[in-house]
């Protein structure tokens, strides 16, 4: 258990730094997941028993696409994920052609499985011609011959890229919601992203959308260069004016090699002026009747096309089944009741040509993964959970045979007593401040962890090291 004394100064010194987003995958952060060989057949096999045996939860399908228009810089500006220079739909659809053969492998596996839902995210995803979005439901469909009514079935992508043939294709596909990454309706500030979207481009696809009785949800960023309260107040005036029920409200990731990184950084409001933003935001779309869903996640109840849509978090802590197919698409698989270390993590190629290669040669294209304990799957569980701004103690008990706040006592009751959670025997909530902190929250309560993955990672480096200069002619990597 953390001492009280290194939780509250830990927070005290992070108050005001920057936060790194380390929840986004999960945990642990990609960077450990290092197992070259993933088990796919265990997996598959433990997949198909435990659904033999009665399990009832769902799959969740995600379906990535490595392709982006090119920008002024290359590459939005502040985006992290691995991406790929569209050049042309030739192109694009030799990709999705993999795709639907990597489906197949795992046709199988999926017999019998219901669907929770399927994201088609990206890249970008909208670059797609019409017929294809009925190509990528007609492979949904080989996989899940039933889809649930409730099924949320989300397209996302760019608003210049939205025609009305497009989002009739989409609709009359069977997908029933829209994700449009806007960013920022003010278009100077856009601009500096180097995306060239206009605020036609976002009414436009939004009027379509509706006529189409397709569910809309506008993803913005806040913490943007020279981005202020009222610039950020303006854009969420906007989208409450155009009637737009879903609206994820990011705080900028700022990291890697991105243009924000290295050439606006000095343009970013401090971590501090962002909290102001996050308050304000806040405080706006509760006044306007949305309900605040996750940390980042704000929806208005009494869209009739909305389905059941849960970004990345949950509020269970049951059985996780994410099937990630496609370039760079993340796989999540486990439950406690599988035996220790069954549980697992892993990343399709970041390589095309490596994806491509491997689907040829007729083996699942994994890159790497994480196989986690129990002790790695509950902490993956809790940050989820912790996105939801609440943690059930009742479920996690059942799930884990015990309870979450005598786990990490001294962090609820610090989180406590500077106004950031609220403890009931029930549940831990997230309050005030505390949603904007959960990524500060999750490193604090995983820093033991990962201060031993970084010593295992170390140990293994060495180990391959002594073993390539004792065996020569034996490579590290073989
Ligand atoms: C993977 S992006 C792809 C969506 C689509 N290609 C687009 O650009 O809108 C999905 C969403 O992640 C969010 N996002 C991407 N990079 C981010 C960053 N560095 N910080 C915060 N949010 C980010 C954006 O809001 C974006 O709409
Ligand atoms: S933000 Fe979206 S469009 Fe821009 S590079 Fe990233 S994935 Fe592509």
């Amino acid at each position: 258990m953390l001492s009280p004394d290194h939780v509250n100064s830990y927070l005290d010194s992070r108050l005001a730094e920057r936060q790194v987003n380390k929840i986004q995958h999960g945990f642990p952060s990609p960077r450990f997941w290092d197992e070259p060989s993933v088990p796919l057949d265990e997996i598959g096999e433990d997949r198909m028993r435990l659904r033999a045996a009665g399990d009832q939860s769902h799959v969740f399908l995600y379906v990535g696409v490595p392709y982006c228009l090119p920008t002024d810089p290359g590459k939005c500006g502040y985006c992290l994920f691995p991406v790929e220079e569209f050049t042309g739909n030739a192109a694009l659809e030799n990709y999705y052609g993999y795709v639907e053969r990597e489906a197949e492998m795992y046709r199988e596996q999926m017999e019998g499985a219901v669907l929770a839902g399927a994201y088609f995210g990206g890249g970008t995803s909208n670059l797609y011609r019409p017929p294809v979005y009925h190509r990528l439901m007609d492979m949904v469909r080989r996989l899940f011959p039933e889809i649930p009514d409730q099924a949320d079935l989300t397209l996302e992508g760019i608003p210049q890229l939205f025609s009305r043939e497009k989002m009739q294709a989409i609709r009359d596909a069977g997908m029933n919601r829209i994700s449009m990454g806007v960013q920022q309706i003010n278009e100077r500030l856009n601009s500096f992203s180097g995306r060239k979207q206009t605020t036609k481009h976002v009414i436009q696809s939004l009027e379509w959308a509706r006529e189409l009785g397709l569910a809309a949800n506008v993803d913005l960023i806040f913490g943007w260069p020279q981005q202020t309260v009222d610039t950020m107040l303006e854009d969420l005036e906007t989208l409450v004016s155009w009637d737009v029920h879903d609206i994820t409200h990011y705080e900028l990731n700022v990291g890697g090699p991105t243009d924000f990184a290295l050439n606006r950084y000095h343009e970013l409001p401090s971590t501090l002026a962002n909290l102001e933003m996050y308050r304000a935001g806040r405080d706006f779309l509760l006044d306007h009747g949305y309900e605040q869903l996750s940390t980042y996640n704000f929806r208005r109840p009494g869209d009739p096309a909305a389905k059941d849509f849960r970004e990345g978090y949950t509020t269970r802590f049951e059985h996780v089944d994410t099937l990630g197919l496609g370039y760079a698409a993340i796989t999540f698989f486990g439950t406690p009741a599988l035996a220790p270390g069954r549980s697992w993590s892993f990343i399709n190629h970041r390589s095309l040509p490596q994806y491509k290669a491997a689907v040829d040669g007729g083996r699942f294209p994994v890159e790497r993964g994480f196989r986690h304990t129990l002790e790695d799957w509950l902490l993956m569980l809790l940050f989820r959970s912790l996105i939801s701004t609440e943690i059930n103690r009742v479920h996690y008990r059942v799930a884990f045979g015990l309870d979450v706040y005598e786990k990490f006592a001294t962090v609820w009751d610090a989180l406590a007593e500077r106004g950031y959670a609220e403890i009931t025997a029930e549940r831990i909530k997230l309050v005030g401040d505390g949603p904007f902190y959960a990524p500060m929250i999750s490193t604090l309560i995983a820093e033991e962890r990962y201060r031993e993955l970084r010593e295992e990672a170390a140990q293994r480096k060495k180990e391959s090291r002594r073993l390539a200069t004792v065996t020569p002619g034996v490579r590290s990597d073989g």
